[in-house]
């Protein structure tokens, strides 16, 4: 087997019989032209190999499903139009009305709004285990109705790192799949089906892709649950478009991946552009390059914040001081992302003031871009929470998120010391206007109106 390296320049390519060309090329057409009336028929009927409309099979996007299916060593890969649209198209591979899902509490904002306000309203049950490292509650929690298993190998934003090999034990011994989000960790930093993950799904906007120009999503199948056993019926009970046979009798080990390609992708919908799946393509053939220098950086910043008197908490798995410090030791040797956030005791008021003052760090809600990004959790990708939601997430009013690029630390590191200046600055400035208006015998407030509680507030527990 190929080192990682080799394997993102070279896995999954085909040669272009045609012209030679070196590059995957743009099959940028909508669908593709039949010989012959027998194989049009072929085609669709699946008896001919080859694409028929790009809604449901195109060269480019499968070049890129290759690539990713190698890379994270799986059976197979569906490439579909964002990280959201992945996470759809796998669990509605699975679960269907008055199934449940078990997930860890600290996941993706944007995943927490599909479960609970997604596929809640489509009558699936959501559950989130409060502590994702005990086993003995993902254990507790299993119910005769629960399909999946789900967490996010590092969370985004509390970089808690998911016991993947643990949860997947628990998976198993109920018959049931571990699905898992890769997004922030790649498959350079983590393969999650060498842990037992039995899917695996990543927002490709992120690293894969890499340079924050192009949004798109893959499901991979890792080919070791055993569908033919599972308590999936619409895999191994007979279907109307199969003659009356499963998807298991007609597909085998790729019952779930064609279920998944065939009817939730190609009739829900959400197609990638072979524009975009070259793009990511483009960006995965240097993913160990950037992902090992932004985890290299990421470090770096951490400890520098965390010597800081104004940050109250840094969340990075790789600081001895996270609660997550042994499971990256143990899933993340090589680097634990780059993703981080960090707390400032002057709560929102503080977070403001340094939001508004750094130069270099762009105010964005993404990640994984080559440029570095700041964004403010709270009032923006988790405003819609409850208050009480996001104190348990470790979300408060202080926390800022960072997503570290390729600049020099040193760069970074300077304009995080502008944010902290601007932050002594205004406090020093509040304190004045306090002293002059109690002075004057009125109450003055210094925080803005828009102001979150401070995250010193904040219990460390179920960060
Ligand atoms: C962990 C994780 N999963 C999924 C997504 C959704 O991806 P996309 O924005 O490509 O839909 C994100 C986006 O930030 C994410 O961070």
């Amino acid at each position: 087997m190929p080192e990682f390296t080799t394997h993102q320049v070279h896995a999954g390519e085909s040669r272009d019989a045609a012209h030679g060309a070196r590059v995957t090329p743009i099959y940028l057409t909508a669908g593709f032209e039949f010989d012959s009336f027998a194989q049009a028929e072929g085609r669709f009927g699946g008896d001919e190999a080859g694409y028929t409309y790009s809604r449901s099979g195109n060269p480019t996007t499968a070049a890129l499903e290759r690539r990713v299916a190698g890379l994270e060593r799986g059976r197979e890969a569906i490439a579909v139009g964002s990280g959201q649209a992945a996470l759809t198209v796998a669990l509605l591979g699975l679960v269907q009305a008055g199934d449940h899902i078990l997930s860890a509490q600290s996941i993706y904002s944007g995943t927490r709004g599909l479960f609970e306000n997604g596929l809640k309203r489509l009558g699936i049950e959501i559950e989130f285990v409060d502590d994702p490292t005990d086993l003995d509650e993902w254990r507790r929690r299993v119910r005769p109705n629960t399909r999946v298993l789900f967490g996010e190998s590092i969370a985004n934003p509390g970089t808690e790192i998911l016991d993947v090999a643990g949860v997947a034990t628990v998976a198993h011994e109920n018959g049931l799949p571990l699905v898992v989000d890769n997004t922030l960790a790649t498959p350079y930093l983590l393969r999650p089906g060498d842990f037992g993950a039995d899917i695996v799904v990543h927002s490709a906007s992120k690293y894969l892709g890499g340079h924050g120009s192009t949004l798109g999503g893959i499901v991979v199948d890792q080919g070791g649950y055993d569908w033919a056993a599972s308590p999936f019926r619409h895999l191994t009970g007979p279907d109307e478009w199969l003659d009356g046979r499963s998807y298991v009798d007609v597909h085998g080990d790729g019952a779930y991946a064609a279920f998944a390609r065939s009817v939730v992708a190609s009739l829900f919908g959400p197609v990638l552009s072979p524009m975009n799946a070259f793009l990511i393509q483009q960006g995965i053939e240097t993913l160990s390059l950037r992902v090992q220098r932004q985890s290299d950086t990421a470090l770096a910043v951490a400890r520098w914040l965390e010597a800081q008197p104004e940050v109250v908490r840094v969340d990075y798995a790789g600081l001895a001081s996270h609660r997550a410090y042994g499971l990256a030791q143990r899933y993340l040797p090589r680097g634990q992302g780059a993703v981080l956030g960090f707390a400032l005791a002057g709560g929102a008021a503080a977070a403001e003031r340094f939001y508004d003052a750094v130069e270099l760090f762009s105010r964005m809600t993404h990640i994984g871009d080559v440029r570095s990004l700041i964004l403010h959790p709270a009032s923006t990708t988790h405003g819609h929470l409850a208050a009480d939601v996001r104190e348990e997430l470790g979300i408060g009013g202080g926390l800022l998120r960072l997503s570290i690029g390729l600049e020099d630390a040193d760069d970074l590191i300077e304009d995080l010391a502008r944010g902290l200046a601007a932050v002594a600055a205004g406090a020093a400035a509040s304190e004045g206007a306090a002293v002059s208006a109690s002075s004057a015998g009125d109450s003055a407030d210094a925080l803005p109106a828009h102001a979150f509680a401070t995250d010193a507030a904040v219990p460390a527990a179920g960060r």
